[in-house]
């Protein structure tokens, strides 16, 4: 499931130069996957396989500026964009570089300047990011920039799958005090569209709100924050001082990654201070924790649902027992 879905990969802190390449992992103690992101002369940036095709030794340890790719095992020389060149033993020989020597690349997709991959079959970037484009496209995302003393890396005792029912509205007013009284909960909006759910948060009175254009879908009403839900994994929050990320990545069957990113606008000081961002997250982790502790015991049984305010949450199990569905029907002999 999660080689067949849209990843993040990095933000605009990530760029490089012309000649600079930089090896990262996708999904760190989970998938392990090997890649290498690359500038070439040109201006032109490549996500790479950073694997080998002679013998699968990895190419790039570390960051750097480099002209050619070379694997230290045996010497197959690449080019930046991922193409073989040559290989000592091997420069005689009909046919060689052929297809299958040059580097494999996952899927590339880019919004603005953070990029995702897809590293097998699966569905378009656009289908999967319409609902957010469609909402968010007016605001100076061009401009985002990484704010590194609000940005952390969490350690959660759950499954990943605990963690993404979190889009309901309805534990607001119990787990995050803070947010409960920013929210107008008169109201919460819920979208779903395909494999995104979408909370719209309304600003109480005095709080900031987005300054809508003409025309906006929402126009008239006062957005405190668009929390986008992506199946299975990311969460993408739109706030008017910028946007954060929650890159909930599986570690082991009760352990979870979530990697908090936030990014500011240009000239957006305002804004949750990196001490409200850390509160409320942890809130989160804590109930998701305990929960985990919950659904363990033998007398758990799923509970019903409240109308209006789960459905986000009911969606999330309809596609995971979708994706559940459907590798169960590919493996079976
Ligand atoms: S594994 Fe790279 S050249 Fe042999
Ligand atoms: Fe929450």
């Amino acid at each position: 499931m999660f080689r067949s879905s849209w990843q993040f990969a990095f933000g605009p802190e990530s760029t490089l130069t012309p000649g600079q390449v930089r090896p990262f992992t996708l999904l760190p103690d989970f998938l392990d996957e090997p890649l290498l992101h690359t500038m070439d002369t040109e201006g032109d940036q490549h996500i790479l396989a950073n694997v080998c095709t002679h013998r699968g030794n990895l190419l790039v340890r570390k960051p750097g500026p480099c002209r050619n790719l070379v694997c230290p095992y045996h010497g197959r020389r690449f080019a930046l964009d991922g193409l073989c060149q040559t290989q000592p033993g091997l420069g005689e020989v009909t046919g060689f570089p052929g297809q299958e020597d040059h580097l494999k690349r996952p899927v590339p997709a880019q919004f603005e300047a953070f990029h995702f991959v897809r590293l097998g079959e699966g569905p378009s970037f656009d289908s999967w990011f319409r609902p957010i484009q469609e909402k968010v496209s007016f605001l100076p995302l061009h401009t985002l920039s990484h704010d590194a003393t609000c940005s952390h890396t969490y350690k959660v005792k759950a499954n990943w799958a605990l963690y993404g029912e979190l889009p309901e509205g309805l534990h607001i007013p119990f787990v995050h005090p803070a947010l409960r009284e920013a929210l107008d909960l008169t109201a919460y909006p819920l979208d779903i569209q395909g494999q995104t759910v979408l909370q719209t948060g309304l600003a109480r009175e005095n709080e900031p709100a987005f300054d809508l254009p003409h025309g906006h879908p929402d126009a008239g009403n006062r957005i405190y924050a668009w929390y986008f839900w992506l199946f299975p994994n990311l969460m993408l929050n739109f706030y008017p001082w910028g946007i954060s990320l929650n890159l909930v990545q599986p570690t082991g069957p009760e352990r979870t990654r979530v990697q908090f990113l936030t990014y500011r606008f240009t000239g957006q000081t305002g804004g949750p201070d990196s001490h409200a961002l850390h509160d409320t997250e942890l809130e989160d982790e804590s109930v998701v924790e305990t929960v985990q502790s919950g659904v363990r015991s033998s007398f758990y049984q799923p509970g019903r649902m409240v109308p209006g305010w789960e459905e986000g949450v009911v969606h999330f199990h309809h596609l995971l027992t979708q994706h559940l569905k459907l590798n169960t029907s590919n493996t079976s002999p």
